[in-house]
């Protein structure tokens, strides 16, 4: 009987954090969107830099991490069309209270079709990418790559301000 009580307790509380949880997921904390987007995104850097490494034949004890990198850059890209909320995109993000600094551009707002299209295109690049690195050859793995990385930088030149 106390074991079913501890367990209808543990039970009471798991419900009253879940709804905590959801709470705080309603509230979203600007400066912290922003940081979180740019770390997804610097995750993404990584894996295709790890990528550009393994496929120069840089590191060969470490060719066998391709489809996990793969992988993860087919994950990743998944959720890039949710990293953009409009109260993190400047001039709304001012008003919204941030005080962090983004590279996101106002065209993300004004050319909203735009910016999903450049958004699918690196998914649809990085499914392509990890379907070859599954086909293990050599040259359309090389090709896949290539595509992806213009699709990123496809996105990066019209909605992401220039690198100084
Ligand atoms: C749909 C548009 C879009 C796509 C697609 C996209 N990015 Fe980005 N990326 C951005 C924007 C906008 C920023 C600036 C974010 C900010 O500062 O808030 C950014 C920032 C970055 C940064 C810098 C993060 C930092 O602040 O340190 C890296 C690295 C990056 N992207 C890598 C990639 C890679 C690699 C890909 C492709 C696999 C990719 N991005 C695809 C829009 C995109």
């Amino acid at each position: 009987m106390r074991r079913f009580h501890h367990l209808a307790a543990a039970a009471v509380v798991c419900f009253l954090t879940g709804l905590a949880g959801s709470a705080i997921a309603a509230e979203m904390n600007v400066d912290g969107m922003i940081k979180y987007r740019q770390n997804v995104m610097r995750s993404l850097g990584g894996h295709a830099g790890a990528v550009d490494r393994i496929l120069r034949g840089h590191v060969p004890q470490h060719a066998e991490q391709l489809e996990l990198h793969a992988r993860a850059l087919r994950e990743v890209a998944e959720t890039i069309l949710t990293l953009f909320p409009k109260d993190t995109i400047p001039p709304e993000a001012v008003f919204a209270g941030a005080t962090v600094e983004t590279d996101a551009l106002e065209s993300i707002l004004e050319k909203p079709d735009k910016f999903e299209m450049a958004g699918k295109d690196t998914q649809e690049a990085a499914q392509n990418f990890l379907k070859a690195v599954e086909g293990e050859d050599k040259k359309a793995i090389a090709e896949a790559f290539d595509k992806l990385g213009k699709s990123c930088k496809g996105c990066h030149d019209d909605f992401r301000k220039e690198k100084k």
